[in-house]
């Protein structure tokens, strides 16, 4: 039986909460080795000898066969995903910004390496869209996909618009739950949904762009206007990310604030849930919901990650490598 030994990289929300989380899955048969952390004097709730600041520790040890790397510097995150790869381990990853940044890198190194990269929670946290989306045989039977997958907007926009906070109390709520990003700009205007759309759309369609080649605003400039129209009409303003096949068989791509009417199965996705529709040729409509953002709720996808790696599961990049990869569209789609 494969046993996983793991050098975790960051013990922030996500890898505080992998710790307790695969402390409760004692059947896994993975173990922590050792956490690689920046600030050394703050107080971990970990036994001290875990520690350590220096990252060889972990990328040169031999018997550490999976880095977990749940860092929130995307440069740092490149550099330990890059090493790790190179020293012939195993790699799960949450950092979506890095990813979107180097997609075309790390499938280089998957491929020159043949070991896997698997990073379930870095969109949408508990919903394992990427292994589903993984799943679609054929790249045209997928029409569209719409979603919600920033949880701190959602938070905010639920807060806001239900129950009345104002913006700050309601962004200074989702920072001390622990959804927002360290920089939550990144989540406000849109960033961090650009950058999980970027990585969804190359499982969904085989398509590699860089994230600032997709349309994207946040909600930095929703006027109290829409939401005055958004209730008299009682539709719901959520962030939401788009793509959609279109008749010239490219795909129109965008991150944009939409209002969402109440029988839409995104006006259900409340608070930090995220939410992603599917509509394909054979399912037809699918509904997929859970957390997306909080400790437990993205350790548990980082957990399904090194689970999926005792049965040597990889992503196989359908749509890029067995189909015609999908190709985003430059005129920009609006919907009539
Ligand atoms: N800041 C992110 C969000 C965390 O709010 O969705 C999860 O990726």
């Amino acid at each position: 039986d494969k046993k996983l030994v793991i050098g975790l990289f960051g013990f922030g929300v996500v890898g505080e909460g992998l710790y307790h989380v695969l402390h409760q899955t004692p059947s896994l048969k993975a173990e922590i080795r050792r956490v690689c952390i920046k600030h050394p004097g703050k107080k971990r709730n970990a036994p001290a000898e875990l520690f350590t600041t220096d990252k060889d520790e972990l990328l040169f040890d031999k018997e550490i066969n999976v880095i977990v790397e749940v860092i929130d510097d995307s440069v740092a995150a490149f550099d330990i995903v890059h090493t790790a790869f190179k020293n012939g381990k195993a790699v799960v990853s949450a950092s979506k910004k890095m990813i979107a940044e180097h997609l075309n890198e790390i499938l280089a190194l998957q491929k020159e390496t043949n070991l896997p990269f698997l990073c379930e929670a870095a969109a949408c946290a508990s919903i394992p869209v990427i292994r589903n989306l993984e799943e679609y045989y054929d790249n045209d039977l997928l029409h569209g996909i719409k979603a919600i997958v920033n949880g701190s907007t959602n938070f905010i926009l639920t807060k806001m618009f239900e129950e009345k906070l104002t913006y700050s109390e309601a962004l200074l709520l989702a920072q001390q739950l622990g959804f927002a990003e360290s920089n939550p700009a990144l989540d406000v205007e849109g960033f961090d949904a650009v950058n999980k759309w970027t990585l969804l759309l190359t499982h969904a369609y085989g398509i590699i762009e860089s994230p600032e080649n997709i349309v994207f605003t946040g909600i930095q400039n929703i006027q109290l206007t829409d939401a005055n129209v958004a209730k008299e009409k009682s539709y719901d303003i959520k962030l939401v990310a788009q793509a959609q096949k279109l008749k010239n068989g490219k795909v129109a791509a965008f991150v944009l604030p939409q209002f969402v009417s109440h029988d839409d199965h995104l006006s259900f996705v409340r608070n930090e849930y995220n939410g992603v529709v599917i509509e394909s040729g054979f399912a037809d409509k699918q509904f997929f919901y859970g957390k997306g953002a909080g400790s437990f709720p993205t350790a548990s996808a980082v957990l399904s990650d090194i689970s999926a790696l005792r049965y040597d599961y990889k992503y196989e990049y359908k749509k890029l490598y067995y189909h015609t990869p999908g190709e985003l569209s430059h005129d920009f789609y609006v919907r009539a």
